[in-house]
């Protein structure tokens, strides 16, 4: 099973964590199932990029990302070539090294 590092981060969690995963799960399932409360406004329907993640290693073991979540990904905040929609990107046999951008904006308004 492949091993997804996530990096430290200050509030969703300081002490980083190694966690192990199962193949076809996507990286924010994954987070969420084992504590790590990664944004999700849209409710994992690529319409926002709360769950945005930048791969650190593996990347490339990843699916492609789709137009619909590049659309997303452009906007955004801090993208970079390794970014993904957590909700978005499956996991695949490779182990991942995933960062938690420190901030992320909420283009969707969930008042309404
Ligand atoms: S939760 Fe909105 S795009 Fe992933």
């Amino acid at each position: 099973m492949p091993q997804i590092v996530f990096l430290p981060h200050e509030e969703l969690c300081p002490e980083g964590a190694a966690i192990e995963a199962k193949s076809g799960e996507t990286i924010l399932n994954v987070a969420l199932q084992n504590g790590i409360s990664i944004p999700h406004a849209c409710e994992k329907s690529c319409a926002c990029t709360t769950c945005h993640l930048v791969i650190r290693e593996g990347f490339d073991s990843l699916e492609e990302s789709d137009e619909l979540e590049d659309d997303m990904l452009d906007k955004a905040w801090g993208l970079e070539p390794e970014s993904r929609l957590g909700c978005q990107a499956l996991i695949a046999d490779e182990d991942l090294i995933v960062e938690i951008p420190k901030y992320n904006l909420n283009i969707v308004n969930e008042d309404h």
